[in-house]
């Protein structure tokens, strides 16, 4: 049996930024002791002197720090890659600032099947079952880390969804919550992903935007 924390002000804060209370998977059931150490001396967050310069290596290093606690919370949920996708190749070196999803962190992983997603400009249309999955973090300007949520695209079978290229967006909270998910619960709250990603299929990509250059691993 897992050991359940009071609620400390990190987990109300979780609360705050998450819509879904009342689902089966209880905020209250995460074990966020890797995140913010002794409930009775919080320790939340991870001081950074100066984020607005946050080096590659320092956002590796708090993202060392914060991934198998973020990775527990996304578990929660239960979709199999909100469980699996730590342990996928990452296509990032380091975490870098998307503008586009809320000024986060974030990291670009893709499952065996995605694997094409390495060859960035040349993936070409990626195969049904290709999950890609980027996690986030925060980091506000007083240094206050926080995870944030996990983005998901998993391409569907033909005729799931032309406008998506059949790709499947959803978006999960730090907390394990589904905030929504294309044809799905909340389907609604998905559909500013689409209309963004679609910009990439203009470009001739399977809306997919690809990992900055600068943030790329050298081919070997
Ligand atoms: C305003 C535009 C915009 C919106 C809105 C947006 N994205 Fe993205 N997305 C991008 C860009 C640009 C990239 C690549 C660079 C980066 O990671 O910031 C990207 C990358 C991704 C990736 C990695 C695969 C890829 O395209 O290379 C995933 C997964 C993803 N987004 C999911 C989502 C989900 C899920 C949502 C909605 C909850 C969403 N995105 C909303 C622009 C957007």
């Amino acid at each position: 049996m897992m050991f359940v924390r009071p609620a400390t002000f990190f987990l109300a804060l979780i609360l705050t930024v998450s819509p879904m209370a009342g689902l089966p998977l209880l905020a209250e059931e995460v074990e966020f002791s890797d995140i913010s150490g002794d409930p009775d001396n919080p320790r939340r967050h991870l001081r950074v002197e100066n984020p607005a310069d946050l080096t590659p290596k320092d956002a590796e290093a708090i993202y060392a720090e914060l991934l198998a606690g973020m990775a527990a919370g996304y578990g929660l949920n239960e979709a199999a890659a909100a469980s699996d996708y730590s342990d996928w190749p990452r296509y990032n070196t380091a975490p870098y600032r998307s503008a586009t999803h809320g000024q986060r962190f974030i990291n670009n992983y893709a499952n065996a099947t995605a694997q094409a997603y390495g060859l960035f400009e040349d993936a070409g249309v990626l195969p049904v079952g290709s999950i890609l999955a980027k996690d986030s973090f925060t980091v506000t300007s007083d240094g206050i880390v926080q995870p944030g949520p996990l983005f998901l695209m998993e391409k569907m079978s033909a005729g799931f969804s032309y406008v998506t290229g059949d790709w499947r967006y959803s978006m999960i909270m730090p907390d394990g919550s589904l905030f929504g998910e294309t044809r799905g619960d909340n389907d609604e709250r998905v559909d500013y992903c689409i209309g963004c990603h679609l910009a990439a299929s203009v470009q001739g990509f399977d809306h997919i935007f690809l990992v900055p250059e600068a943030f790329r691993p050298v081919a070997p």
